[in-house]
């Protein structure tokens, strides 16, 4: 595995191997890798010639007040997991090498963020699109691979992709989970003991609501209460959103069919943790 750190030595490999043909399979990360971020890599690995891991903290998704600061880093443990996924290309860019100066132009997302994080996280995905075009433009990637916990994420990146004409399939991978049904998440170190224990109702509500719903519950309103009962029965976190909408558009909807997401986002003492389930209903 080799680690490129800058962006003229990244895309002088990327034109050397595309101009052998080579698929590039591309998975962005912030670091602090965890079992979701190997699916994704070994999902790259199976269906590409070659696997490019980008690890950034990018600060343009990030709000003043979040937590850029405190966002889990450790390089070595990255790059011995990485070496183990057989990752062909570890890109590991500093901040200045990718915002040398002031950008002179931002990607605006104008769709699909005003509901769930993105009302919470006003900039946070005008942040994403921002670098994630950025990489597009220094790997050219076949494929890039995103994880379903993230899901508005996803459906902000099918825009962009679609809107741009970007010549990249995005390939959407399935949720990785804890044993007791946690999301993996590289925020979930920063629970506290007593939070960690109790997190997985998390998941158990959103599973409670999705059979409900399936045994015919068609009131959005009910479902979300039930959802907002079970966590606060059981935790002291702060429910930031708990809500219904259509997937991918994340449209509110009159009647629940088609393909949904119930998604929530809670804030505990010091990390804020999101998880959803998205399904189609005949
Ligand atoms: O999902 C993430 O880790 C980040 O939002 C991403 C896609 C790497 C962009 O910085």
């Amino acid at each position: 595995m080799k680690i490129i750190t800058t962006i003229k030595e990244m895309q002088a490999i990327i034109a050397a191997q595309k101009s052998q043909e080579k698929s590039i399979g591309f998975v962005p990360t912030m670091g602090f890798l965890h079992e979701g971020h190997l699916t994704l890599l070994n999902r790259a690995r199976q269906e590409n010639d070659l696997v490019v891991l980008s690890i950034f903290v990018n600060p343009l998704q990030f709000g003043p007040k979040e937590d850029y600061a405190e966002y889990p880093r450790d390089f070595e443990r990255d790059r011995a997991l990485a070496e183990g996924e057989k990752v062909d290309f570890l890109f590991y860019p500093a901040v200045e090498e990718m915002y040398p100066h002031e950008l002179s132009v931002k990607v605006t997302v104008q769709d699909r963020t005003d509901v769930l994080c993105g009302k919470s996280r006003p900039g946070h995905f005008d942040g994403v699109a921002t670098v994630i075009t950025k990489f597009f433009n220094i790997i050219s990637p076949t494929r890039a691979y995103f994880g379903k916990k993230d899901a508005q994420q996803v459906a902000v990146i099918e825009g962009l992709i679609s809107d741009f004409n970007m010549p990249v399939d995005l390939v959407a991978v399935d949720i990785v989970r804890e044993n007791d049904g946690l999301a993996k998440s590289s925020r979930n170190v920063n629970l506290l003991p007593q939070e960690r224990q109790v997190a997985p109702v998390l998941y158990q509500s959103l599973q409670a609501a999705e059979a409900a719903l399936h045994e015919g519950e068609q009131n959005p309103i009910k479902l979300i209460e039930m959802i907002r009962e079970m966590i606060n029965k059981e935790t002291n976190g702060e429910i930031d959103y708990v809500q219904i909408y259509s997937y991918p558009q994340l449209k509110p909807l009159e009647k629940l069919e088609g393909t949904i997401i119930i998604a929530l986002a809670v804030k505990f003492t010091k990390v804020r943790l999101i998880d959803n389930t998205i399904t189609n209903i005949d």
